[in-house]
């Protein structure tokens, strides 16, 4: 006969044991590694040790930004390297502000920058990389500005998750996935003006398994732009514009290269954008290939150019190769697009 009371019990301390386990998450704040939510005060080294302290535990780590705005002037590398846990969550409540000066950063090629990190969750959070005076300056055509920096790279990494961020005025582009495997963006909002240079909203190559979901981008370039060796990526629900739409390319730029494989956008709406869905390739030999795409259920008000394949990119024609496209486009699908063109070309 089976003992009911005894079994209750068993139940129970299941249970209990389940929660010790789920609650087993160490919580790194950054405050406690000297972090100030002044917005004044650099707290580099205080993000800097709670990264090496998360990565360092044995179990599933958290490291909590609280609200208040954190200032981080120069460039910061999480790396992955001597990490123990494959489970690191930063829970940010705050803001995170580069410097306005934006010769600091300038130099850099990234602000942020996660490398050979595996299991790392961002949930919330604002980056605000206060890009203004250097788009000014790249527009006032001065020579003498930097490239400036991405606001936030993942490179060689696996299974990350961006959940809630907000990114504001990057310098360049915003988010770039390099080289990466298993990536889930998921309601992420980009704002920068329409007329600032380069400042692409997500950017993903060399990597497999991208998904973007419910994303929001204003911006001055490429609202997604596809890059090389990108494959199994997933677009759906995303907001472009302003800016120049979801672009897979430039390839073409090397001679060997890798391409672009297995690409769907669902329910995507575009607003005064000047493309829409796009793929263009420098007119000169490659290696490159584009291969099956699915550009399904979009929405265009008032774009330039709705749909784009161009085989001869190159803006302002200076320098072009001007030879023929070695990159082979096929199986490529654009179904329910409706909308309005800014142009009497479609
Ligand atoms: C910010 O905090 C630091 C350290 O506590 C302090 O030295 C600085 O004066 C504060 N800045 C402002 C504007 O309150
Ligand atoms: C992690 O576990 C190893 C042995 O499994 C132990 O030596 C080390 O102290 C632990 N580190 C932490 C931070 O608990
Ligand atoms: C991915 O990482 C999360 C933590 O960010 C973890 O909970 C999950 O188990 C990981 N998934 C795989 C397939 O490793
Ligand atoms: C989409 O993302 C926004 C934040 O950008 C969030 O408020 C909203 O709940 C999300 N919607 C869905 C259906 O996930
Ligand atoms: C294409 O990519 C999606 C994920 O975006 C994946 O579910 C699907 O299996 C891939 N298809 C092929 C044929 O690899």
């Amino acid at each position: 006969m089976v003992n009911v009371t005894d079994c209750l019990y068993r139940v129970v301390v299941l249970m209990i044991l389940q929660s010790l386990v789920a609650e087993s998450a160490v919580i790194y704040n950054v405050l406690s590694f000297g972090a100030k939510p002044n917005g004044t005060t650099d707290s580099t080294q205080a993000f800097v040790d709670a990264w090496s302290a998360a990565c360092a535990s044995n179990d599933s780590s958290t490291i909590s930004v609280p609200k208040g705005r954190y200032l981080l002037p120069s460039a910061i590398k999480f790396s992955g390297d001597k990490c123990k846990t494959l489970d690191i969550t930063f829970q940010i409540d705050g803001t995170l502000i580069a410097s306005s000066d934006y010769r600091i950063l300038g130099q850099a090629n990234n602000w942020l920058s996660f490398e050979r990190v595996t299991g790392v969750s961002i949930i919330g959070g604002t980056l605000d990389a206060k890009g203004t005076a250097l788009w000014a300056c790249k527009l006032a055509a001065s020579t003498g500005c930097p490239n400036g920096a991405t606001s936030l790279r993942f490179t060689n990494s696996k299974n990350i998750s961006i959940n809630g961020l907000t990114s504001l005025n990057s310098q360049m582009f915003h988010i770039v996935v390099n080289g990466c495997q298993d990536v889930y963006i998921r309601g992420v909002k980009v704002n920068a003006a329409g007329n600032s240079p380069n400042t692409d909203g997500i950017h993903v190559q060399l990597s497999r398994n991208v998904a973007i979901f419910n994303t929001s981008i204003k911006t001055g370039d490429d609202c997604v732009s596809i890059g090389p060796g990108m494959k199994d990526l997933w677009v759906e629900q995303i907001s472009c514009g302003p800016g120049h739409g979801i672009s897979i390319g430039s390839l073409a730029k090397d001679l060997e290269e890798e391409g672009v494989q297995n690409v769907t956008v669902r329910n995507a709406i575009f607003k005064g954008t000047q493309n829409g869905l796009r793929i263009k390739s420098w007119p000169r030999p490659s290696s490159g290939f584009v291969q099956g795409v699915q550009f399904i259920d979009a929405v265009m008000l008032n774009v330039q150019n709705p749909i784009v394949i161009d085989q001869n990119y190159c803006p302002r024609n200076i320098n072009c190769p001007a030879q023929a496209s070695g990159v082979k486009i096929s199986d490529v699908l654009y179904r329910n697009i409706q909308g309005t063109s800014g142009r009497a070309v479609a």
